[in-house]
């Protein structure tokens, strides 16, 4: 099982990757193998100006196609999720999350926009043709206690991601299992 995270933040170290960080170390023991990318593996100017043929792309495009599922973290920004994450997600295809679960995380100064993944970055997923796009998880920073070192949760954060991780990692193994039964064989009627 493959999974790619995505730190959305342009800032690093930072609180929504601290999520990020954490959900990669679960499942890392899990049997899950996750490759990580961050904005920083960009070249901003390729992203402003959206280079579809940058070499950081392409690779990333290209483990994104081989995954079944990704966690994406962002900060919320203006009541939206970060526009640097959008310039990303503009240059992927249209078909970049086709069959894979996704898991958004975010971060804010509040609960007032909670709303912000659901508004606004969860159209863009399923633009994107995310084939399962979970509740997700919104901590606001009170609720980030540490992220400059190891992350720090308080614990209802740290239940919640808890418990969305396992709703994630049950639902890359329900696709796994669909992806290989043999439909018909599976639910044919009796002669
Ligand atoms: C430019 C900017 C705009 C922000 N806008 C909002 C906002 O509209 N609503 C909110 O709740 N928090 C807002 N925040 C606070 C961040 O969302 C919050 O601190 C978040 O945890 C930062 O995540 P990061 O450390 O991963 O970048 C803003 C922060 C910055 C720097």
């Amino acid at each position: 099982m493959r999974i790619i995270t995505l730190a959305g933040s342009p800032r690093f170290p930072s609180r929504s990757s601290a999520l990020l960080e954490y959900a990669r170390d679960r499942l890392s023991t899990q049997n899950v193998e996750v490759y990580h990318w961050h904005l920083h593996n960009f070249a901003p100017e390729d992203l402003i100006f959206a280079r579809f043929d940058n070499p950081a792309l392409k690779t990333f495009i290209d483990q994104l196609a081989e995954a079944q599922g990704v966690i994406v973290a962002t900060p919320v920004y203006k009541a939206s999720f970060a526009g640097a994450l959008k310039t990303l997600l503009d240059l992927l295809p249209e078909r970049a999350l086709e069959k894979k679960v996704v898991l958004p995380l975010a971060t804010g100064g509040s609960v007032a926009h909670l709303l912000a993944v659901d508004y606004a970055l969860k159209p863009v997923l399923n633009a994107l043709k995310a084939q399962e796009i979970l509740h997700g998880v919104y901590a606001d920073d009170s609720q980030v206690l540490d992220y400059q070192h190891k992350p720090v949760f308080s614990a209802g954060l740290q239940h919640r991601l808890d418990e969305a991780l396992e709703t994630f990692w049950q639902a890359l193994h329900r696709h796994d299992a669909s992806r290989l039964a043999v439909p018909w064989q599976k639910h044919s009627l009796p002669a």
